[in-house]
């Protein structure tokens, strides 16, 4: 059975914490992850959670307890992880375009490392020859993902080595003694499509022969998501099919490691961001229901145009009308134009769904407001885990001079 919470349970958690509130449904992302363990129990399959979507300490922790490796984005994410107590050995560092000192940093804490440029790879061989393995992120040439913004595999993206830079990569092995554990790609976020997957694994396929110390090939993260009702996902146990029956039948690839570094799948469905009506407002073009939130606090819809399925928890049985859902930010900050909702009076919660995942953690104070609370919903209690801003947190870092 999936979890979700009920209505009842966020209107309890809106009138307990007040708005605008984020709260996370711990046993969700269990059973999440426990989903992608189960599909894959075939494969040796270690499943590192992207914890870029979300990083509040008591979720790093959750995932400690599960048993997940983590992936980080930057080296106060390493940091993160392993105050929530991973060892240095679950805790793997996906870098793109960053300092060398970040790289060595991590490298002192033990860490797993994928360096994605030939720059601070040659600074990797350098300063470190053989002696610290390490995995190198190549850029496949693949488009692929929801949107433009959101793929990262294609042959205009930043991230990786660009494949058809291999020479030059052999080059710096051969040079440095550099000892490359694992070859990774990331093609993009929300990936249905599970044949996307195996074109990857093709194209990292055919590069083994020149790597012959291999442990691991990382597929990256990006599995979809529904974020509409009746929206597709991407089938998880298709594609741990597809991915067995391609490593099997390598003569390589047979005993290496399958890596994944999912955020959305384990974290976006349990995540809901409830808000309340400030005002109504009529035009002739819509009427219009300003919230007391903006991108400030769910970026996601203006920066992607994503959708996020939004619902009057206050009027659950309202009769359907057409609204455009907008912030309180001065930008135009839209949710959502001309969606059906269930009557919508002013002091009204509305609450948005699939906000788990990159929802607080893009989150800013931009116009001077709060950043929202987070709760999170375990054992059946809601306890707080970050609480609201408050005045002073605007100006506790600033020097008055
Ligand atoms: N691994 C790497 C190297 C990544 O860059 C990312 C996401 C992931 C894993 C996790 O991808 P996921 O499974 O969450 O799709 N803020 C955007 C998504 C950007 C993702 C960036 N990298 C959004 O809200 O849609």
């Amino acid at each position: 059975m999936s979890q979700q919470l009920t209505t009842e349970q966020l209107l309890h958690a809106a009138e307990k914490f007040g708005t605008p509130l984020y709260v996370y449904h711990i046993e969700k992302i269990t059973e999440q992850y426990q989903q992608l363990t189960q599909a894959f129990s075939n494969s040796d399959v270690k499943i590192f959670y992207a914890c870029k979507a979300l990083t509040n300490i008591n979720i790093l922790k959750h995932f400690h307890s599960l048993g997940s490796n983590i992936d980080c984005s930057s080296i106060n994410e390493v940091k993160l992880a392993l105050h929530a107590g991973f060892p240095s050995n679950r805790i793997l560092y996906t870098s793109n375009g960053i300092a060398f000192n970040e790289i060595e940093e991590a490298q002192q804490l033990g860490i797993h490392i994928n360096i994605d440029s030939l720059s601070n790879l040659e600074k990797f061989g350098k300063k470190f020859g053989h002696s610290y393995p390490v995995g190198i992120r190549l850029r496949p040439n693949i488009l692929a993902g929801g949107n433009l913004k959101i793929s990262t595999g294609h042959d205009k993206s930043k991230f990786g080595i660009p494949t058809d830079q291999i020479n030059q990569v052999i080059s710096l092995i051969a040079k440095y003694d550099l000892h490359i554990q694992g070859l990774h790609i990331h093609t993009g976020s929300e990936i249905k499509d599970a044949d996307v997957f195996v074109k990857g694994i093709e194209v990292l396929f055919d590069l083994i022969p020149h790597f012959t110390e291999l442990k691991f090939i990382d597929l990256g993260g990006g599995f979809k998501v529904p974020y509409k009702t009746g929206d597709d996902a991407t089938d998880i146990v298709l594609l741990a099919q597809k991915v067995k029956e391609a490593f099997d039948a390598h003569p390589v690839a047979k005993d290496l490691q399958i890596w994944f570094e999912p955020g959305k799948y384990l974290v976006s469905e349990c995540g809901y961001f409830i808000t309340q009506v400030n005002v109504i407002k009529e035009t002739s073009a819509t009427t219009f229901v300003g919230i007391n939130s903006g991108f400030n606090h769910l970026i996601r819809p203006m920066f992607y145009d994503a959708y996020h399925r939004i619902k009057n928890i206050s009027n659950s049985y309202g009769i359907e009308k057409k609204y455009s859902v907008v912030g309180n930010i001065c930008e135009t900050d839209t949710f959502a134009w001309e969606r059906k909702l269930n009557e919508v009076r002013e002091e009204d919660y509305l609450v948005f769904y699939n906000a788990g995942a990159y929802g607080f953690e893009m989150s800013s104070n931009f116009n001077s407001r709060f950043k929202p609370a987070e709760v999170m919903f375990a054992k059946d209690d809601f306890f707080l885990i970050r609480r609201r801003d408050e005045f002073s947190d605007l100006l506790n870092h600033q020097i008055e001079v």
